[in-house]
């Protein structure tokens, strides 16, 4: 057990969490690709909020610029939904539990180009199907010591749809931000967020930091352990 700086042994030092975070990029053709807007700052800080207290974080992040700090994180730095997918259920089993913060393309183009696409089509259509549902899929090995969180990035019907996912991934609590609160989401240094437990509860706070954000979801777990 690690003991920090006056005999205090830190809350989450036995601990492995798996967290994933960031976009995925689905390939049209070499030189394009479907992504979206998340900037994964999210996931990086609750990585840095769990290594502060102790825990050994497997970081499996879609491209991003960020860079990770404390050596208590491995970073698996992946593209694809599919590659995330892997990464993740090869890594879960032998974690105490998952935090699922990233953008996971919900489509794959079926059939990418090998070659550049040309200019000049009338009409051109990209046939897509589903990627596999990671924290679904997670949530169907999870094993009763083990704990799942999941966000929900929604603009309407918020806390309804967020329970939903709740339900449907088998999450132990839920950290819901709506787009329509402004400094909340993708590429912000902040965000406002509610944490629905799967016991019905939930707890609303005021718009802060990713970093503070970091820190009211790292309680939540910390309290779920003690519970
Ligand atoms: N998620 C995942 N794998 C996917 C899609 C989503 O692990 N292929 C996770 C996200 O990381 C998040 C939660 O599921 O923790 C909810 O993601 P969100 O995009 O809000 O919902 P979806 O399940 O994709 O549903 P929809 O896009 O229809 O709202």
């Amino acid at each position: 057990m690690k003991r920090i700086s006056g005999g205090q042994k830190k809350k989450l030092s036995d601990k492995k969490i798996l967290i994933t975070t960031g976009p995925t990029y689905e390939k049209i053709d070499p030189v394009r690709f479907i992504g979206n807007f998340s900037s994964g700052k999210m996931g990086f800080a609750i990585a840095e909020e769990l290594a502060e207290n102790g825990a050994n974080v497997i970081l499996v992040s879609g491209p991003t610029a960020l860079k990770t700090k404390h050596t208590n994180i491995t970073r698996i730095d992946v593209v694809t939904a599919e590659e995330m997918y892997q990464a993740s259920i090869d890594n879960y089993p032998d974690c105490n539990g998952g935090i699922m913060t990233a953008a996971v393309a919900d489509f794959t183009p079926l059939n990418p180009e090998d070659r550049k696409v040309k200019r000049g089509k009338e009409n051109y259509s990209i046939e897509l199907t589903p990627t596999k549902d990671i924290a679904a899929s997670l949530g169907k090995i999870k094993a009763k010591d083990q704990f799942l969180i999941g966000f929900a990035l929604e603009t309407n019907d918020e806390e309804f749809n967020a329970k939903l996912k709740l339900e449907k991934k088998n999450l132990d609590f839920i950290v819901l931000n709506s787009l329509n609160d402004s400094g909340a989401g993708f590429q912000h240094d902040t965000n406002k967020i509610s944490i629905i437990g799967n016991n019905g509860s939930a707890k609303k706070f005021e718009l802060k930091p990713k970093t503070e954000v970091a820190k009211d979801i790292v309680d939540e777990l910390i309290q779920f352990y003690e519970k």
